[in-house]
């Protein structure tokens, strides 16, 4: 018989390309300036993919790193759930690709599409399959190249996005830590803003389609960035209160990415002082389901997150779909020592 029990993250990885493009690329490509960008949104450089650096790649270096913080092997795993909008293929599911890489013979495999909210929305799907005992070790990963459906030659989305891979393994903990709750919400009335039009059966790619940059990302970039600013407060609120927490018990906040401005308003909304929000979109601009668990692996590995520590992690993205997560953290950067 199956009995709820509690899942946690017992262990987190990482991966990004090496390649960097700066604001000052961009200002040679388009009509823009270091200054817009940096004002508009807090980027100041961003990782892409080199030719033939691919999703599933991304996805299994970080794989291997939680893998190894956990102290696990990929045998051991029974599923992967792989976010990402920009996967390796249309089918079949980069997750299944990724199992092949690392080894994960019993595991089953899927992908996930939530745009940047994807991380959440996989970690919520693994939270579920591991509190109800139908799985023991699940692989999350989030993962987007957007470099490779982003059209170069519009300055409102070109500079935003960058490419990148988060990890995380979620099995049952013991004690306090683990996930204490979750937040998904999707308002498909708000599917046009944000959209790779053609490609998909209600547009297949054809030249027409490639010529007027179909195939590319479109953005309502002022609609999306209203919607973010409220739902990232809303969102991460409502995940407190299900968990009977209060945002005064929050150690780290570690929001999606986006934009600078958008980040600051919802710590605004949570009334979080600066030290407990975690910041890197400086550095690699908007990697989508990618950027909170490169995020927190990275707040890990700094030190800013550590055992008992309270952190929310809020996402929005493409849907329009939102996601809020609040966990109580059990695991350091030391190989294999999970919760
Ligand atoms: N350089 C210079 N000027 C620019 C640039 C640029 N790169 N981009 C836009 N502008 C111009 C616009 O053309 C506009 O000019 P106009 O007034 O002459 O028409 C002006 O700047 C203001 O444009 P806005 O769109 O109002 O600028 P805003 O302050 O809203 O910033 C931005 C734009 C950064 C895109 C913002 O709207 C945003 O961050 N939106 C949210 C995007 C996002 O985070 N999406 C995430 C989801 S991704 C996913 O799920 C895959």
């Amino acid at each position: 018989m199956n009995s709820v029990r509690r899942a946690g993250i017992v262990g987190i990885g990482s991966a990004l390309p090496e390649k960097v493009l700066n604001n000052e690329y961009f200002e040679s490509i388009v009509d823009t300036s270091d200054e817009w960008i940096v004002t508009r949104t807090g980027i100041k450089e961003r990782r892409v993919a080199v030719d033939g650096e691919c999703a599933s790649q991304l996805a299994a270096r970080a794989a291997e790193q939680a893998l190894n913080n956990a102290g696990i092997s990929a045998e051991e795993l029974d599923l992967i759930i792989c976010a990402t909008i920009s996967g390796d293929m249309p089918f079949p599911a980069t997750a299944s690709i990724v199992q092949e890489k690392i080894g994960a013979k019993k595991a089953a495999a899927f992908d996930l599409s939530a745009g940047c909210s994807g991380f959440v929305y996989a970690l919520t799907t693994a939270n579920s399959f591991v509190c109800s005992g139908t799985y023991n070790k699940v692989l999350v990963v989030g993962v987007d190249l957007l470099s490779k459906v982003t059209d170069y030659t519009d300055r409102t989305t070109c500079i935003l996005f960058g490419d990148g891979a988060g990890a995380v393994i979620v099995a049952p903990t013991d004690g306090s830590h683990g996930i204490l709750s979750t937040v998904l919400g999707s308002d498909g009335a708000g599917a046009e803003l944000l959209k790779i039009e053609a490609g998909g059966s209600r547009m297949p790619i054809t030249v027409e389609a490639i010529e007027t940059r179909q195939h590319c990302i479109k953005m309502a970039g002022s609609e999306v960035f209203k919607f973010a600013v409220r739902i990232m407060g809303d969102a991460s609120l409502q995940a407190l209160e299900k968990c009977g927490l209060t945002p005064e018990d929050v150690d780290i906040f570690i929001p999606h990415q986006a934009n600078i401005r958008i980040i600051e308003s919802a710590a605004r909304r949570l009334n979080l002082p600066p030290e407990k929000i975690f910041v890197n979109v400086q550095k690699y601009g908007n990697t989508s389901a990618a950027s909170i668990p490169i995020a927190m692996s990275e707040a890990m590995q700094e030190g800013r997150l550590k055992p008992g520590d309270v952190v929310v992690m809020v996402g929005f993205g493409a849907g329009l779909t939102w996601a809020a997560s609040v966990v109580k953290w059990g695991i350091s950067a030391n190989n294999g020592n999970s919760v």
